[in-house]
């Protein structure tokens, strides 16, 4: 098979997959160490999807009031229902202010305060005092923009060290060997030839799959090209059921509006201009975790207190803010609200429904960023070679729902550990193992079997299937016969992919060929949230299980593993780690969470 290839090869220390915040974070890291460092990405830097991320990004420096990393941990695994690994949030909050600052000194143009501190704001489920104290306002911001500046600095950044950059280069799967990674087959997307990247240790920083489903605040890159890849290496997919469905997304177009949006004092109505967030968390009200606020939006709408002809949005009130700071702190929601929803924020309310917004499971990681496997008995076994960082891990920090701004703090601070690792582990240059003469076979067979398809089913039509079944049978709620129907549905669309055609054969831009190279990352990404979602008996964070509406720490405070091997799913359960890091704080016990 590979001998129809030309293959161009290249041999590095490591080579990173996507060059988002954590991959950039990464590399940048990697590079400085004196390592040999590669980037693939299938689009430029600086259009990776941390450019999207606005409200902010999450660090106790206590410049709005008083704060401690301590306080964020307590927030952060309460946010996650007792799923988050203790030892992990540990480390990311504790690590989180020096991430902060590195940023700010790397250039990113923070807002600020009056005496020219970094500005923060609040955000959902952020406390003071262990979750006694009033809101904590711990999300630093760059107006609305927070990601965008973040994406812009960090690239800068790498410049100055030797990465080299593959830009436009399609990641197609792994290379491994006896269970460790030895390295990645790409194509270039503008000329079709394949590359064979040899390397000690490939990290995958590939972003989410949120556009498995049919509504989604995801850019349309956010295939989790790296999950694809992980899941046909053997590696099982960790936590998949626990799909973070946003509160605002603009209605019918599923653009982003910031909860920093609720941070500077916005609100959501029903159509009886009822603050129905009063209801259902007194406390917390609109700055509730996602979860909270999406399923009080789902509850109202199904109640029929819906806004709009149909009955099925709510309004997102920023009417009453001064229009000075609306320009000043969310410039960039004042522009999406006016061209995708033609509203002007500062005289009418927001049209909003709750939109997929963030995967808090993925490909499973310690807090070093080494990808994990549960081999002979051990849940925490490292997969040599192979590393994952950012959306595309689930380390796991954010457990069953991750706090709005939690995110971006992961990408720097886990891009950082990972590359920490790999620094420790790797001695520049070193020799590489020689390769069986077959090893791009897997990965070239796959690129043929579906360059030279002929079947009946076009790719968009396969991929409409898929993300209109994820939408319906693993939303907001879910019940054991609609997850069962769910389970049938999305098996049924998997078995499409044997029936794919696609028009063009050629290699040289054929964005028909990376669309379905894409769509066969994501199916069995969608098979297993699905099934791992109806193994679920329980309701926690995200995962609202209405015939199963508690939680059960018994049974259930385990993270779901899920194997995709043949057209079919295996499961099992990891214990959660429940233990910290160092003697500075102690494991936080379970409780009932209310905001
Ligand atoms: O609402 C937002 O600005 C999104 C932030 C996040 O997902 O962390």
């Amino acid at each position: 098979m590979a001998e129809a290839y030309k293959i161009i090869d290249h041999t590095y220390d490591a080579v990173v997959v996507g060059a988002g915040g954590s991959g950039l974070r990464a590399a940048m890291g990697i590079a400085e160490a004196g390592l040999k460092t590669a980037c693939i990405t299938k689009v430029f830097p600086t259009r990776s999807h941390t450019v999207a991320a606005q409200g902010g990004i999450a660090a106790s420096l206590g410049n709005m009031g008083p704060d401690h990393w301590t306080w964020h941990m307590y927030d952060t695994v309460k946010g996650s229902d007792w799923l988050g690994d203790q030892d992990a949030i540990e480390y990311l909050c504790r690590e989180a202010p020096a991430a902060v600052y590195e940023l700010e000194h790397f250039g990113v143009p923070f807002s600020r305060t009056e005496e020219g501190k970094i500005y923060q704001r609040a955000f959902g489920g952020m406390t003071q005092d262990m979750g006694n104290g009033p809101p904590a306002q711990r999300t630093c911001a760059a107006a609305d923009r927070t990601g965008h500046a973040m994406l812009h600095a960090l690239y800068q950044q790498s410049l100055k060290y030797a990465t080299d950059f593959y830009i436009e280069y399609f990641a197609i799967d792994l290379i491994m060997v006896n269970g460790e990674c030895k390295g990645v087959i790409a194509m270039c997307m503008e000329d079709g030839t394949i590359h064979r990247f040899r390397s000690h240790a490939v990290v995958l920083a590939t972003g989410g799959y949120g556009r498995c489903y049919f509504s989604a605040t995801s850019a349309h890159t956010s295939t989790g090209d790296g999950g694809g890849m992980a899941i046909r290496a053997g590696i099982p997919m960790q936590d998949m059921e626990f799909v973070q469905f946003h509160p605002t997304g603009i209605y019918g177009a599923g653009v982003l509006i910031t909860e920093g949006a609720r941070g500077e004092g916005g609100y959501l109505t029903n159509s009886q201009g009822e603050r129905f967030m009063e209801r259902y968390a007194p406390h917390a009200k609109d700055l509730a975790s996602r979860d909270v606020v999406s399923r009080s939006m789902a509850m109202e709408i199904r109640e029929g207190r819906g806004v709009g002809a149909e009955g099925d949005h709510i309004n997102l009130h920023l009417n009453h803010i001064d229009p000075a700071v609306l320009h000043e702190r969310l410039p960039g929601i004042s522009e999406t609200a006016k061209i995708f929803a033609g509203v002007d924020l500062t005289k009418e309310p927001i049209p909003v429904t709750p939109t997929v917004h963030y995967n808090m499971g993925g490909i499973p990681t310690n807090y070093h960023g080494e990808v994990v496997t549960l081999r002979d008995g051990n849940p925490d076994a490292v997969v040599p070679g192979l590393f994952a960082v950012g959306e595309a891990a689930c380390v796991s920090v954010h457990g069953a729902n991750r706090l709005g701004s939690n995110s971006l703090i992961d990408l720097v601070v886990f891009g950082r550990a990972t590359a920490h690792k790999i620094a420790d582990i790797i001695k520049p240059m070193t020799a590489h193992s020689p390769l069986a003469k077959d090893n791009a076979d897997f990965a070239l067979g796959r690129l043929d079997g579906y360059r030279f398809s002929k079947g009946g089913s076009p790719t968009s039509s396969v991929r409409a299937q898929m993300q209109k079944t994820m939408q319906a049978n693993a939303g907001v709620f879910r019940t054991a016969e609609v997850l069962s129907e769910g389970q049938a549905k999305i098996d049924a669309v998997y078995q499409r992919m044997a029936d794919i055609g696609i028009a063009d054969r050629s290699l040289v831009f054929n964005t028909d060929l990376i669309e379905t190279l894409e769509l066969d990352n994501m199916i069995p990404q969608a098979v297993v949230t699905m099934h791992s979602a109806a193994a679920r008996h329980e309701s926690r964070g995200a995962h609202m299980h209405e015939d199963f509406p508690n939680r059960d720490d018994v049974n259930f405070m385990q993270h779901s593993l899920a194997w995709f091997r043949d057209g079919g799913v295996t499961l099992a359960q990891r214990p959660v780690h429940s233990y910290t890091l160092t003697d500075e704080i102690e494991y936080i016990k379970p409780k009932a969470r209310v905001y």
